[in-house]
This record gives C-alpha cells, sequence and structure tokens, in this order.
C-alpha cells in the first residue's frame, strides 16, 4: 500500500476513474507489452475484485483473448467453494482455440472446481439461421444462463489487432478500417469516440446487456491498448471496473 502511493500509483487510479466515470481503476505496477508477467499480475488483481463480489451460486460470463486466459490462471482453489458457474459471453468469434471463451470459461471452472457450459455456435450468424438456432433447446438453455450472469468479465483489444485476429473479411475489414475504428469488446468495433463501427453478429451478451449486470470486469492493459481502453470506455457502463497496468494508464491519463 505504501509502495504504491509512492510510485504514484494510487493517483494514477483515482485520475482515471473520475476521468473514465467508471466505479473502479485498478492499475498493478508494469507494462504488460514489456514484459509478459505483467498479465498475471492483471489476473491476480482480477481475482482480488471478483472475490469481494462473489456470491453463492453466480454465473460468471467471460470473453476469450490472452488477457482472460492469464486471468483463469490466477483465479484461486477457494472460489470453488461459491458453486460457480462459468460460461463464455457469446459464440465463437473466430479465435484461437486456447484463446476463445469456451476454452477459458473452461479453464476458469478447471482451477477452481467449478461447474461450466460451453457454448458452441457459430460466428456470424444469418438472421435466419439466428432465429431457428436460438429454438434450439440446448442454446436456449445456455442462453438464458448466459443472460441471468451477475458478473462478467472481459478484455479489451485494438480494433485492427482483432480484426487480423480474427481473419475478418474483406467487407468487415473494411467497414472496421473506413469507420476508424480503434478499439474491440465482445466482438463490437469503436472508433475514437466510442461509437460502434461494426458488430461481429453472435449469440450471446449484447452490449446493451452490461447496463443490467452487477459486476462488470474488464481487463486489459499494456501501454499499445490505451487507444482502445480510452474509447471503449466512453461507452462502458458506469458499473465497469477496469483493471489494467502502469503501461496503458501512464498512457491514458495523457490523452
Ligand atoms: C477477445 C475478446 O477474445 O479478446 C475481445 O472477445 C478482446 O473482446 C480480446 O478485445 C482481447 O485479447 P487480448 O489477447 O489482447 O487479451
Amino acid at each position: 500500500r505504501i509502495m504504491r502511493e509512492i510510485t504514484g500509483i494510487s493517483r494514477l487510479e483515482a485520475q482515471l476513474k473520475a476521468k473514465m466515470g467508471i466505479r473502479k481503476v485498478v492499475v498493478v505496477p508494469g507494462d504488460s507489452d514489456k514484459s509478459p508477467w505483467v498479465k498475471s499480475e492483471l489476473g491476480n488483481a482480477c481475482a482480488a475484485c471478483m472475490k469481494d463480489a462473489l456470491r453463492e451460486h453466480d454465473i460468471i460470463a467471460v470473453t476469450g483473448g490472452s488477457t482472460m486466459a492469464a486471468v483463469a490462471e490466477m483465479l484461486p482453489a477457494d472460489f470453488g467453494e461459491k458453486n460457480l458457474l462459468f460460461v463464455p459471453a457469446r459464440g465463437g468469434v473466430g479465435e484461437d482455440v486456447k484463446n476463445q471463451a469456451n476454452s477459458v470459461s473452461a479453464n476458469m471452472a478447471d482451477r477452481t472446481g467449478s461447474r461450466h457450459r460451453v457454448f458452441y455456435v457459430p460466428d456470424q450468424v444469418s438472421s435466419q439461421i439466428y432465429e431457428s438456432f436460438t429454438q434450439e433447446p440446448y442454446v436456449n438453455e445456455v442462453l438464458g444462463l448466459i443472460k441471468s450472469a451477475s458478473m462478467v468479465l472481459h478484455g479489451i483489444g485494438d480494433a485492427i489487432t482483432m480484426a487480423e485476429r480474427r481473419n475478418t473479411n474483406e467487407a468487415d475489414m473494411e467497414k472496421i478500417v473506413k469507420g476508424k475504428g480503434v478499439a474491440e469488446a465482445f466482438g463490437y468495433y469503436f472508433n475514437e469516440d466510442g461509437e460502434i463501427v461494426h458488430k461481429v453478429q453472435t449469440i450471446g451478451l449484447q452490449l446493451d446487456d452490461l447496463e443490467s449486470i452487477q459486476h462488470v470486469y474488464a481487463v486489459a492493459g499494456g501501454f499499445s491498448k490505451a487507444k482502445a481502453i480510452r474509447s471503449y470506455m466512453k461507452q462502458a457502463p458506469a458499473s465497469t471496473i477496469l483493471i489494467t497496468d502502469e503501461g496503458a494508464a501512464r498512457n491514458l491519463v495523457q490523452g
């Protein structure tokens, strides 16, 4: 605690919280662009925040990404005493298997001895397929669980990095580039003003659903992600808790 004050981290947190108008900002030392272990620190900080908020039988919806994969590694086994259920927040969004929401959610369940449900639905569903899919009993059941989550854990990415990672088709890529997309979260792409420029059409949590979810943790760090974090926070629900690192935070306070 004293260290955090000497190094100015507490002040950074307070400045960012005021600037972004969200519930809380937690900053961990270091820059995850330069040191990969900082992602584990983000994971530790996320676990510490979750601990205070978790209730018996909570449903926790999670997105994919390398940051969320690191969070999964840091969840303590005693979370299992709470009979939690982990679910992916949305259907597949075209990532590497280890970074997919399904894998992250399974991993979180594994680490904590909790239950999880998989949600295998295609990416980019047409509205016709969407309709018939949601009528499938299995899809409907898991969708119901996702929508009743009381906690969401999600990453934030740079728009172009994420679009490339997902092998986005040319037309959508053009939409993101022309719309000057800088941030991505949940399969939504945002410009510098936090406006949606493109959205991956899939089943699961939609951005509007976040408003009614009690605990929302956004975990993202690294100097290079500051632009993306700044953009996304312009429209993030006020209940959001941002867990970031010094690399991103020092960049964020300047802009
Ligand atoms: C994706 C999430 O899986 O990970 C995105 O769906 C997020 O919302 C991204 O932007 C972040 O990835 P990373 O690897 O930078 O943590």
